[in-house]
């Protein structure tokens, strides 16, 4: 396929997964609205129908609760292709949705759907900037209790980055419910087992959701008391960046009243870091805010420090080395766990693939700390590799494969927005 074909392709994917105002991650596997997928959609639909994208979100905003939480799944209507649906996570939401969150990436998206001067753009950016700010102020509550300027995740799934090594210590940590009810899952009828999470994580996963649902989605409860409180490298270093975003927005939007909330949020957050910086890994882990116990290697989550402006310069110069001996050790960047680490599975999800939004910001960060060598490396093997197998959901880093759901709408639209080689043409 040449190029333009394969931005047609993307297009097409995009298409076909619209269900009306939003858009469904893959067939089958994700048969829901999903956050921070939506989110990159909108990236993408923006590349040939502005006005679709600008849809994208507000249907997004559609799922979100009374308390400023945008949830990780809004269901809309049940489906038996997935589990847990609905009927598991029985919320009080209208549209019926998940319980937890996932990473905030909306304000940074909405500053690049903005084109100024344009009239429809400001109006529906303006509408969105509360609920924005809502949901932010959500994450500060909510997600940092011990005011640490560090985000932690209630749950695995509300990082995105499900399985990754990241939760092993503070998930093997958590006891199974003793009346844990019998379940089937159905991601293994879509995808091989092999590159989707086990079920001692799963079993884990559930009884972490049936906590939130006995303490009927209180979302203090589950900060404090829940099982699970992980500071998250990524959750943090996204809500830094979308929270600079958010700042800009207030300004453009001629949001003063707003502005003196967020800053506050970024100094808490800039300050906060360093919780996570792990001296033996030379970058920021993730760390269990209960027990402080940190995680011993780096992700690719780790590497969005450059993306937030995180870091002192010595500890991003130490990061940068992480990433280039990274780069040395695999064909393809940017794996999601460390290739020199024992629990590295280059097929398993996210415990080694490759994730293309991951990689899109990522590539942002370092562009804009001035490491292009980085920058410019990964974007052309995140080209190269849907060029080789398809728009896989992820790809082994080691052999280029696709893994996972194929036709996955965030790996279109990141084609589109950003990896396409006509589109780095047209933006020189
Ligand atoms: C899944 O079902 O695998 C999702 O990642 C949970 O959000």
């Amino acid at each position: 396929m040449t190029f333009m074909d394969l931005d047609g392709r993307a297009i097409a994917i995009l298409q076909e997964n619209d269900r009306g105002g939003f858009t469904i991650p893959t067939r089958r596997l994700y048969p829901f609205q999903w956050n921070w997928d939506s989110a990159f959609c909108a990236l993408g639909f923006a590349t040939f129908d502005p006005d679709r994208a600008w849809q994208e979100i507000e249907t997004l905003f559609e799922g979100q609760w009374a308390d400023g939480m945008v949830p990780h799944i809004i269901f809309r209507r049940d489906d038996p292709d997935y589990f847990p649906g609905p009927s598991v996570w029985r919320t009080p939401a209208e549209p019926p949705t998940s319980g937890y969150s996932q990473p905030p990436v909306v304000a940074t998206i909405i500053r690049r759907l903005l084109r100024e001067g344009n009239p429809d753009d400001t109006r529906r950016a303006a509408a969105l900037f509360d609920k924005t700010l809502a949901w932010h102020r959500w994450f500060h509550t909510y997600r940092d209790p011990f005011r640490r300027g560090v985000i932690g995740l209630a749950h695995p799934w509300e990082s995105g980055r499900d399985n990754s090594p990241d939760w092993d210590e503070s998930l093997r940590a958590v006891a199974v419910a003793p009346d844990l009810e019998p379940y089937e899952r159905r991601d293994l009828d879509h995808v091989d087992a092999s590159e989707r999470p086990h079920k001692d994580e799963y079993d884990r996963y559930l009884t972490i959701v049936s906590f939130g649902r006995n303490a009927a989605w209180d979302a203090d409860t589950i900060a404090r008391r829940g099982p699970f409180l992980v500071a998250d490298p990524g959750l943090t270093f996204i809500l830094l960046r979308a929270d600079r975003d958010l700042l800009a927005l207030a300004n453009t939007l001629g949001r003063h009243d707003a502005t003196g909330e967020i800053e506050g949020w970024i100094s808490l957050a800039e300050a906060g870091a360093d919780y996570m910086w792990n001296e033996a890994a030379h970058g920021f882990c993730a760390r269990n805010m209960h027990d402080d116990v940190i995680s011993p290697a780096l992700t690719n989550a780790s590497m969005l420090a450059f993306y937030a402006g995180a870091g002192s310069p010595a500890q991003r110069t130490r990061l940068a080395a992480e990433a280039r001996r990274i780069a040395d050790s695999v064909p393809f960047l940017m794996p999601s766990w460390d290739p020199a680490r024992s629990e590295f599975e280059p097929r398993r999800y996210w415990r080694g693939p490759i994730w293309c939004v991951m990689n899109y910001m990522i590539a942002d960060g370092f562009r804009e700390a001035g490491e292009d060598a980085l920058a410019d490396r990964i974007r052309r093997d995140t080209a190269a590799l849907i060029e080789r197998a398809g728009f896989y959901e992820n790809f082994d880093p080691t052999t280029g494969n696709g893994c996972g759901g194929a036709d996955f709408s965030w790996t279109a639209a990141i084609w589109l927005a950003w990896a396409s080689p006509t589109r780095v043409a047209a933006a020189a």
